[in-house]
């Protein structure tokens, strides 16, 4: 039995979170269940064709299909142990070489394989991992400063390696607003990536754990972003301030379907941010 879930929720003081995380914890009743689930998805064509599936094109939209990556310019242990947040950023305009080295280095596909059942379904691989191989985080860029690419809100592809261009950013006030960042970074950083969650894609699979794991692939694609941009000279900063109702808004996304979780915002450190 779970007396620990009796006691959260006849107690009105506990947070529904606690309640939550508790009732998504795999228990002897539930864990059949559970794994019933997941050997669908492993075992039949359906399920295999819903993991490799699991990504949003913009089909109508043009694309910048972006360059290899090149080699960054300093080793993980200097990585490592130099990143920290930014938050003072030096005005520069980002080349499309080092938005493709962020961008593709950190969240790009880096190998493709085919399922057993089909040899028409390719499942993808990317530098950081997600629960049962299907990716549920969706990025979008938005190009505040750049020295060759038009400024605005773009959607970031994987597979073909490509940002999708989506609408231009008409109103500072207006992005000031749905970010929460002050203007000083809006107008001296290069680019802000928008992480977003399609639970259902997980939550199909893994039922409420699946959650759990959408968020933590957040996590795992955002340190990801932050060393790949600190190993090419950048700095970055994780925002989770913001209002996902605005975002997801300028953004024209079904709520219910996929909502903003989290910020991170990269650029040029200022010279009293670059040895702290
Ligand atoms: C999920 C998450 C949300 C964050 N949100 C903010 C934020 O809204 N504003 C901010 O100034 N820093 C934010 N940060 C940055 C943290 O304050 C920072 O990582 C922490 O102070 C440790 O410092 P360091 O990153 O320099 O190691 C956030 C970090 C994480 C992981």
């Amino acid at each position: 039995m779970r007396p620990y879930i009796d006691t959260l929720v006849t107690n009105p003081v506990i947070e529904s979170i606690e309640i939550f995380h508790e009732t998504t914890k795999l228990f002897p009743e539930n864990i059949q269940d559970f794994y019933r689930c997941v050997a669908w998805y492993s075992s039949t064509l359906s399920g295999h064709y819903q993991v490799a599936n699991a990504y949003k094109q913009y089909t109508d939209s043009r694309k910048i299909y972006l360059p290899k990556s090149t080699k960054p310019t300093t080793g993980i242990d200097d990585v490592l142990s130099r990143r920290r947040s930014v938050r003072n950023f030096t005005y520069f305009q980002v080349s499309t070489q080092l938005l493709a080295n962020v961008l593709n280095g950190s969240l790009g596909t880096t190998q493709v394989s085919t399922s057993t059942l089909s040899e028409d379904i390719k499942f993808e691989y990317r530098p950081y991992p997600a629960a049962g191989g299907i990716f549920s985080i969706e990025h979008y860029v938005f190009l505040l400063s750049a020295d060759e690419l038009e400024m605005g809100i773009y959607h970031y592809e994987p597979r073909s390696r490509c940002l999708t261009w989506i609408k231009p950013i008409i109103d500072i006030n207006q992005l000031h607003l749905a970010t929460t960042l002050p203007y000083s970074m809006l107008t001296n950083a290069a680019f802000i990536i928008l992480q977003t969650s399609v639970f259902s894609r997980v939550v199909n699979k893994y039922r409420e754990r699946g959650y759990r794991f959408s968020l933590i692939e957040v996590g795992l694609a955002t340190q990801t972003i932050c060393l790949v941009s600190q190993s090419h000279g950048l700095g970055t900063l994780v925002w989770g301030g913001f209002r996902e109702m605005l975002i997801d808004q300028m953004l024209g996304l079904d709520t219910t379907e996929e909502t903003g979780i989290n910020l991170i915002v990269v650029g040029l450190p200022a010279d009293d941010e670059k040895d702290v």
